[in-house]
C-alpha cells in the first residue's frame, strides 16, 4: 500500500490506542455505573467481560486494519466479497458520529469545569444543592454549553488535521502520561484521607447478592465502550501499523492501562467521597456535582478540582480524536478526500448533532423522540447497549467464518516469542464472545419491544 502513514514507534502507537481506550467512560461512566451496579460486584464482572470478550475483539481489529492497512469499510471490503461484512464497516462509522455527538457535550462540561475550578469560581461550593443547581443551570442553558463543546471539537479537529505522527501520536504522547501520574496522585491523595478504606471496599468487597442480569448486560456493553470496540476506532488505529511488531503484546497493553486506569479513577473518586462522608450519587452529574465540593473540603482544593477536570478533559479529548478519526479515515481513504476537508466537514456535522444533545438536556429543545428518553441519553444509549455490541459480534463472527482463526493465529504469532497460541483454545473464546454477546443482545431487544427480559428483569 503506498504511503500510507504509519505510527512512529511502538510507544506512540500503545498510547494513542491507550488513549482512545481511556476516557470519559473510564472517569465519568465507570465509577457512576459502581456506584448505580452496587460496587464491586459490578467490578468484577467488568473485568472478565474485558478480559475475556474484550481482548479477543480488540485483537481482531488490530488485526484487520494492520493487515488490509485500511479504515474499516475498505478493510472489509479487502477481506471479504460478502456485503455484512462491509456493513459492519459502515455500521461502525455512524457508530461514531453517534457517540461523537454526546461526547462532544460532556468534553464541553470537562473544559467549562477546568476553567471553573482554575479561576477559583467553585471555591465556594459547599452544599449539594448549591453545586447541583450549578451545575443542572449550565448544563440546560441553550448557548453557553454550545459554546464549550464547540471549543472542545475545535480542538479535536486540529489534532487530527496534523495527522497520525504530528497529530494523533504527539499529542497522546504528551497527554497519556499526564493523565496516568495526575490520577495516581489522585488516588494517593485520596488513600491518604481517614476513612479511605471504606471507599475502597465499596470498589473491591464484592456483594454478590447485588449482581443483576441487568448490570451484566451494562457490565458487557460498557467493556465495549471503554475499550471503543465494535465501531472501527481499532481497525483504523490498526491500519497504520506496519508488520513490525508484537501484536498480542501490544493489545495486552493496552487492556491493562484502560482497565487500571479506569480503577485508579475509581480509588481516587471513592475513597474521597467515603472518607469526607459523602456518598457516590447517582446520574451522569455525578463527577460535576459532588467532587467539587469534596475537593474544596482538602487544603489546595482549587488546585486538586483543576487537575481532576485537566485530566478529564485531556482523557476526553484523546478519545473524541480516536472517534473523528473514524469518520476521517473513511472519507480519506474510501471517497480520496483529503483529511482536512473530510475532518472540517465532518467535525462541523457532528457540532450540529451535538447541538441537538446539548439542547435536548433543558436549553429548550426537548426532543424524546423515545420512551421519554433524551436526545442525549438515546445516543448514549443506542451506541452503547446495541450498536456497539452488534459491531463486536459481527467481529466475532467475522473471525470465525471468513476470515479464520488459523489465520488470526498467524498473525499474532508473528514476532511474537511470549505465548504458544492454541488454535482450539482462541476458536473457543471466539465462540463463547459471539454467544454471550449474541444473546445479551437478543435479550436486550426483545426487552426492548416486550417490556420484560428472557433472563430476568432488574
Ligand atoms: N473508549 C472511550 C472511553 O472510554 C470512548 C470511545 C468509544 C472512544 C468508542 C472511541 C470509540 O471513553
Amino acid at each position: 500500500m503506498k504511503n500510507r502513514e504509519n505510527w512512529n514507534s511502538r510507544l506512540g502507537f500503545i498510547l494513542a490506542a491507550s488513549g482512545s481506550a481511556v476516557g470519559l467512560g473510564n472517569i465519568w461512566k465507570f465509577p457512576t455505573m459502581v456506584a448505580e451496579n452496587g460496587g464491586a460486584a459490578f467490578t468484577l464482572i467488568y473485568l472478565i467481560c474485558i478480559f475475556v470478550v474484550g481482548l479477543s475483539i480488540l485483537l481482531a481489529e488490530l488485526i484487520i486494519g494492520r493487515k488490509t492497512q485500511l479504515s474499516a469499510v475498505g478493510a472489509y471490503k479487502k477481506l471479504s466479497k460478502k456485503k455484512m461484512w462491509v456493513f459492519n464497516g459502515f455500521l461502525g462509522t455512524l457508530s461514531a458520529d453517534v457517540i461523537l455527538s454526546f461526547y462532544v457535550v460532556v468534553g464541553g462540561w470537562t473544559l467549562k469545569y477546568s476553567f471553573l475550578s482554575l479561576f477559583g469560581f467553585l471555591n465556594n461550593l459547599n452544599s449539594l444543592t448549591q453545586s447541583e443547581s450549578i451545575f443542572n443551570n449550565f448544563i440546560s442553558l441553550r448557548f453557553e454549553p454550545l459554546f464549550w463543546q464547540s471549543s472542545f471539537m475545535l480542538i479535536t479537529i486540529f489534532v487530527i488535521i496534523n495527522g497520525i505522527k504530528n497529530g494523533i501520536e504527539k499529542w497522546s504522547k504528551i497527554m497519556m502520561p499526564f493523565i496516568i501520574i495526575l490520577l495516581i496522585i489522585l488516588a494517593i491523595r485520596g488513600l491518604l484521607l481517614d476513612g479511605s478504606v471504606e471507599g475502597l471496599k465499596f470498589l473491591f468487597n464484592p456483594k454478590f447478592d447485588l449482581i443483576t442480569p441487568h448490570s451484566i448486560v451494562l457490565a458487557l456493553g460498557h467493556s465495549f465502550f471503554t475499550l471503543s470496540l465494535g465501531m472501527g476506532t481499532m481497525v483504523a488505529y490498526g491500519s497504520y501499523l506496519n508488520n513490525k511488531q508484537n501484536l498480542l503484546m501490544s493489545g495486552i497493553w493496552i487492556i491493562v492501562l484502560d482497565t487500571f486506569i479506569a480503577l485508579v479513577a475509581g480509588i481516587a473518586i471513592f475513597t474521597t467521597v467515603f472518607a469526607l462522608g459523602s456518598e457516590p450519587q447517582e446520574g451522569a452529574g455525578f463527577i460535576f456535582t459532588v467532587l467539587p465540593i469534596i475537593f474544596n473540603q482538602l487544603i489546595g482544593g482549587q488546585l486538586w478540582s483543576t487537575v481532576f477536570f485537566t485530566l478529564l478533559f485531556m482523557a476526553a479529548l484523546t478519545s473524541s480524536i480516536s472517534l473523528l478519526e473514524v469518520v476521517t479515515s473513511y472519507f480519506v481513504d474510501e471517497r480520496k478526500w483529503s483529511r482536512k476537508k473530510s475532518t472540517i466537514i465532518f467535525g462541523g456535522i457532528i457540532i450540529i448533532v451535538g447541538m441537538f444533545c446539548s439542547l435536548s438536556l433543558g436549553g429548550g429543545l426537548n426532543i424524546s423522540p423515545f420512551k421519554n428518553i433524551t436526545f442525549f441519553n438515546l445516543m448514549d444509549l443506542i451506541s452503547s447497549k446495541y450498536m456497539l455490541p452488534i459491531g463486536g459480534l459481527l467481529v466475532s463472527l467475522f473471525i470465525i467464518f471468513e476470515f479464520k482463526v488459523s489465520n488470526f493465529i498467524k498473525e499474532l504469532n508473528h514476532k511474537n516469542s511470549f505465548f504458544i497460541l492454541n488454535k482450539k483454545f482462541v476458536l473457543l473464546i471466539f465462540t463463547i464472545s459471539s454467544i454471550v454477546v449474541g444473546f445479551i443482545l437478543i435479550n436486550e431487544i426483545y426487552s426492548l419491544l416486550s417490556g420484560s427480559s428472557i433472563i430476568g428483569n432488574k
